[in-house]
Order: structure tokens, then C-alpha cells, then sequence
């Protein structure tokens, strides 16, 4: 399997036979959601079109195919690829011969501080906030950038919004500015939204744009293509 564009990622022997669920490890997932990847891919190179990081921490690598983005669009950046399953640290180990590799859990790993931290969350929701805070604030306060998936434009596919009490996506996002700002110091700049999921990109007030109460302008990117993979 290939991104197009960027270079062949190699996915571990998977025999599909076991049920999604908890214990199921990410690389089996991918598998079955591999649509989806393609175009949280295409989500991704959005929200990094513009910025130059040196270094970079990818803190939920799975089997490589944001890395393999973000590899290929800056190829001088230090890369650090963590996974806390261990089939995962592997495979990243076999694509990225280059890159520092980790097995950590997120919530333990004392990592440096560098331009770019990148968080591809499994479920991340404003209701599952309590959950990750305190690696939001270790990652804020590591990164200039700080980037995740958040997964509610699944709810707003199902008509969810009202479970936040807001009535259009990007009102989700200022909510969750509102929430995020006070622990992360960062504001949302760029939301880039994809099917079931969205990739948010935070950075610090010393930029270009202009914030107010804790809030930026926050631009909103929907990804229509289907995807980035060729197979
Ligand atoms: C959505 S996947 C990441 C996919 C990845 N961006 C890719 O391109 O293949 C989430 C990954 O996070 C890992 N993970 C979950 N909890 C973690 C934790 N506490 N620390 C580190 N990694 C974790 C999972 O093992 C899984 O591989």
C-alpha cells in the first residue's frame, strides 16, 4: 500500500479475524477503516501546509502513515515516532530508519520539547477532555504547535451537536477553544474536517493572527476528496 505521492508504508501481517474492539491493536484496525485514513491524511497535509517545524514528536505513530506525511513534507525535521503497542514501535522502527522511535505510554513518556507535537487521538471528543488533560498540558508546554484529531464530526454526522449545545461545527470548535486555552495556552487556528473526525492545529498567541477572549478566528478547512491512497 502506498500514499500517493509520498512513499510505500508497510502494514504488519494482519489475518482480520478478530473483532474490533479495545484489545484489538491499531494496525488490525486499520485495515477495516483504511477510507478513513486516506482522508484524515489529506486532513493533515492541510494543517500543515504553512509551517516549518525543525522537530517534530508524532506521540501516537501507529503504523506510520502520518509519519510518512509529515516525513515527507519536512524532511530535515528531527522525528520522533512514539507508539505505546509495540507491533506499532516495530513497523515505524522498519519505515523510518531515520526517525527516533519510542514505546511509550503518552501519559508517562518525559518527551523533549520540540516545534511540532502531533496527537492522533483514537477517540478525542470535548466530552473526553478530562481524560487527556494532563498530556494536553505537558504537550502544550512542550510544542509551539500542538495538533489531534478530535473525533466529534462523528457526532455531527449522526445530528450530535446538540449533546455540546451548539449548532454548527465551527461553534463546537470555539467551545472547545474556550476550554483548551486555559490549560494549553494555545488557541485553535485551523480546523481541517474530514468525515468522522477532524484535525485541530493550535498554536501559541505570538502569531499572525489576531485572538480575542481566548478565542482565534479559527479557520475551517472540510476535506472533500476521497482520499490519498493508492493500493
Ligand atoms: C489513531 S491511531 C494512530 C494512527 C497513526 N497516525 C498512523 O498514521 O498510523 C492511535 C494510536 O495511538 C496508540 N496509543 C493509544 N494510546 C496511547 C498512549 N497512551 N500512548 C501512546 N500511544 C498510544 C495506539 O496504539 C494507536 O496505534
Amino acid at each position: 500500500m502506498s500514499i500517493e505521492g509520498v512513499r510505500k508504508i508497510e502494514i504488519p501481517f494482519t489475518n482480520q479475524t478478530q473483532p474490533i474492539g479495545k484489545s484489538v491493536p491499531h494496525h488490525q484496525m486499520l485495515k477495516k477503516h483504511i477510507k478513513d485514513v486516506g482522508l484524515e491524511m489529506g486532513s493533515l497535509k492541510t494543517v500543515i501546509e504553512d509551517i516549518f517545524p525543525k522537530s517534530i514528536i508524532d506521540a501516537f505513530g501507529g503504523c506510520g502513515f502520518s509519519a510518512a506525511i509529515l516525513n515527507h513534507t519536512f524532511p530535515k525535521a528531527k522525528l520522533y515516532l512514539n507508539d505505546l503497542d509495540p507491533t506499532c514501535s516495530e513497523v515505524l522502527k522498519k519505515n523510518f530508519p531515520k526517525a527516533i522511535v519510542r514505546n511509550e505510554d503518552i501519559v508517562t513518556w518525559d518527551f523533549p520539547n520540540v516545534d511540532l507535537v502531533w496527537i492522533d487521538f483514537n477517540n478525542f471528543t470535548l466530552k473526553r477532555l478530562s481524560q487527556w488533560t494532563d498530556v494536553l498540558i505537558k504537550a502544550g508546554n512542550r510544542s509551539k504547535i500542538l495538533m489531534f484529531t478530535d473525533s466529534a464530526c462523528y457526532g455531527f454526522k449522526m445530528g450530535n451537536l446538540k449533546a455540546y449545545e451548539v449548532s454548527t461545527p465551527l461553534n463546537y470548535y470555539i467551545l472547545l477553544s474556550q476550554h483548551l486555552y486555559p490549560i494549553t495556552k494555545k488557541y485553535i487556528r485551523m480546523v481541517s474536517m474530514f468525515g468522522p473526525a477532524a484535525v485541530v492545529r493550535m498554536e501559541n498567541e505570538n502569531g499572525p493572527i489576531q485572538m480575542k477572549n481566548g478565542v482565534s478566528p479559527i479557520k475551517v478547512h472540510q476535506i472533500k476528496k476521497e482520499g490519498l491512497f493508492t493500493t
